[in-house]
């Protein structure tokens, strides 16, 4: 059997990770003590009638990728690791023998085209057979069903059952069990569903066995295993995740962004052609993260992710640049993948009279979807060839004249077309993002471009980010907010982690600091999930003029930058100090109901008093509401042994007028409500 003793070595040495890197952080906090002791009030003055840009009612979305295990082993509700046996070329990898079975990657009993290779098991007595241990563990409830599914067939001298069932590994209990009789030497599908009773106890020590109650051969594949989803979906999500982003109310998902649309190689890219019809004809392929993905969550799946959460897909197509580098140039070498992007507009919007629009209504959705972005590529400020300028012109020029309506996203600064929007990437230390956090007041507002943050994140805390991250990165959304007129979209990255196992080549954990952790059974929002909530969730739709006085400071002293001379890196002079804020608001107006909505961060580790002076306004509500997020430490943070640490507190403010006074707690991200007239 799997040795899954090795789960909790490997989450102790995880743990340990965990405490090594909080000592760091907590040395980078040291690092900023000299922060302004600020004796005075802050002032803020709120021009309740003064506006200054509406707030982009698409400011607040989501990106996704297959990174650490974000839909293999994270949200697609598969249980089954590895379950088409495509994981390695040389071994059924993930798959263990029960008993003295014989496992062999057979190339010569293929499913199809697709799934061109199938697991060959020979059981030399009854009981003989294989097991899953699924993603770090099979994840099982009380009273619940489990929706398994195989391909199986002999070699027409084994008549006996097939028992299929969800094991403890601990105990060897038998926690849910069914059986398949009547196995034929033709490929042939078969549906169980396995139900738990309701006096097990919720567990992820388990794994999945398929064993045969005589000698015998028989070959297998696309073995599955799926818990309830989300809105029951078949092929769907797990439930946890979905109610998580829920919970943030987003308005887009970035579908697929980063490395994984690229891919490695050309071979390797999204192509979302393999990713749609039934599963078991998705051919799969490798992440650039290092690890297989089944392909299960296809384009379909995404979108209807999107569905799901009532968000809008923002597609990203892949534009000819892969992330080792290799792209070809504009012109005819393009024009397939040109041709590509334009079909998956089409698979994504077109009616059933378009072909592609056909085919998704073939898979079994008529209604086409809302659209209104087209990312261009990723991160192609990479590509040192020059070629994007052209390699964007040639996309845009295609899709704007089939889809004038069409908002378009460069990845990287061009000069032949004006991008709609301009995708910018951030991820930075708290410091970093508190000192950029007015970068955005300066910008042009001339230009036609508008910006889009796809990717951004203050990368403190692993593998989620804590109490310093959400400051950070509330600091950073005040500024996105205050200039939502110009920033229009704007999603964090990477979402997800599963934090199974933080080293060695098969671990869970490709990238540190990331919104949402889990293991098998459970999930935590980081603070920087909550902060990001809580932005998403309080904002009017009108930008208020602002002005303030008194804000405290800090000096910092930015790192030098690295520089690469004859391929040795060197670490460069250091920059000036800087003069760097440490707190940070910005204030919109709901026109509907009149509500003000003030959002202030105080990085400080002191309290910190604020005047607020509201003027404009005939009338000020008595009342109003306060949230806050807060934490004695920047070190402090949410794990999945303590997912709640740090969450938000809200409450009733009474006492309101055109002018009060606050008190801001440490270390605190507080939105004030107040009703106006
Ligand atoms: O978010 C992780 C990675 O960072 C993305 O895949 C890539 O776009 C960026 O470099």
């Amino acid at each position: 059997m799997y040795p899954f003793n090795c789960y909790s070595l490997a989450h102790s040495c995880f743990r340990s990770l965990v405490l090594i890197l909080s000592g760091v952080v907590g040395w980078e906090a040291a690092a900023r003590a000299d922060a302004a002791v600020s004796p005075q009030p802050v002032q803020l003055t709120i021009h309740a009638d003064r506006p200054v840009g509406k707030v982009s009612p698409t400011l607040y979305g989501l990106m996704t990728e297959e990174i650490n295990f974000s839909y293999e082993g994270g949200l697609y509700g598969e249980l089954v690791r590895n379950r088409s046996f495509k994981a390695s070329h040389s071994e059924p990898k993930y798959w263990q023998p029960v008993g003295n079975a014989s496992l062999t990657l057979d190339t010569n009993a293929p499913l199809n085209g697709a799934l061109n290779v199938s697991l060959k098991l020979v059981a030399e007595q009854a009981g003989d057979g294989v097991a899953n241990p699924g993603y770090w563990g099979i994840p099982v409830h009380p009273h619940k069903h489990y929706h398994a599914s195989l391909y199986a067939k002999t070699d027409g001298n084994f008549h006996g059952t097939l028992t299929v069932a969800i094991v403890n590994t601990n105990t060897g209990k038998v926690l849910a069990r069914e059986k398949i009789t009547g196995i034929g030497s033709e490929w042939h599908p078969y549906e169980l569903v396995l139900t738990t009773s309701y006096w097990i106890d919720s567990s992820k020590s388990n794994c999945l066995t398929l064993t045969l109650d005589g000698p015998g051969t028989v070959w297998l594949q696309q073995v599955s295993l799926f818990p309830p989803t989300y809105l029951g979906r078949t092929n769907g999500n797990r439930t946890d995740l979905m109610e998580l982003q829920a919970a943030m109310r987003p308005a887009f998902l970035r579908l697929p962004g980063g490395n994984y649309l690229e891919g490695d190689t050309f071979a390797e890219r999204f192509n979302w052609k393999n990713t749609i019809g039934p599963v078991e004809q998705r051919p799969g392929h490798r992440s650039p993260w290092n690890y297989w993905s089944t392909d299960g969550l296809g384009l379909l799946e995404y979108l209807e992710w999107c569905e799901d959460l009532h968000m809008e897909p923002l597609l990203a197509v892949f534009a000819g640049y892969t992330l080792k580098h290799d792209h070809v140039d504009a012109g005819p070498a393009l024009q397939p993948y040109v041709q590509e992007a334009l079909d998956e507009i089409e698979y994504v919007t077109g009616d059933a009279s378009t072909v592609w629009g056909a085919r998704r209504v073939a898979d079994g959705h008529p209604a086409p979807f809302p659209l209104h972005y087209i990312e261009i590529g990723n991160e192609d400020t990479f590509d040192r060839s020059g070629s994007y300028d052209g390699r964007f012109a040639q996309f845009y020029d295609a899709i704007k004249a089939k889809y004038p309506q069409l908002q378009l996203i460069a990845t990287a600064k061009v000069k032949k077309r004006t991008p709609d929007l301009l995708d910018e990437h951030f991820y930075r230390t708290e410091e970093e993002m508190e000192a950029h956090a007015h970068d955005y007041d300066a910008y042009a507002r001339t230009n036609h471009t508008k910006i889009f943050v796809g990717e951004w994140a203050t990368r403190v805390g692993a593998p989620t980010p804590n109490m310093a991250g959400a400051l950070g990165d509330a600091a950073w959304m005040t500024g996105m907010e205050r200039n939502s007129d110009l920033v229009l979209i704007s999603s964090y990255a990477p979402m997800f982690v599963n934090v199974s196992e933080s080293s060695g080549p098969d671990r869970s954990i490709q990238w540190k600091s990331d919104l949402i952790g889990y293991d098998a059974l459970t999930s935590y929002g980081s603070p920087s999930y909550y902060a990001q909530q809580m932005f998403s969730t309080h904002h009017g739709d009108t930008i208020l003029r602002t002005e303030d006085a008194n804000i405290p400071t800090y000096t910092w002293q930015p790192p030098a930058k690295k520089e690469k001379k004859d391929k040795t890196e060197k670490t460069g002079k250091l920059p000036p100090k800087q003069k760097v804020p440490s707190v940070f608001y910005d204030a919109t107006r709901d026109s509907t109901t009149g509500m003000i909505i003030l959002k202030v961060v105080n990085a400080q580790v002191i309290t910190q008093t604020v005047n607020i002076t509201l003027t404009g306004v005939s009338k000020v509500g008595s009342w109003g509401h306060l949230t806050v997020l807060r934490a004695g430490s920047r070190d402090e943070t949410n794990a999945l042994n303590d997912p709640k640490k740090i969450v938000p507190e809200s409450r009733t403010l009474h006492g309101l007028g055109p002018e009060f006074t606050t008190e801001l707690p440490p270390l605190s991200i507080s939105i004030f409500e107040v009703k106006a007239k």
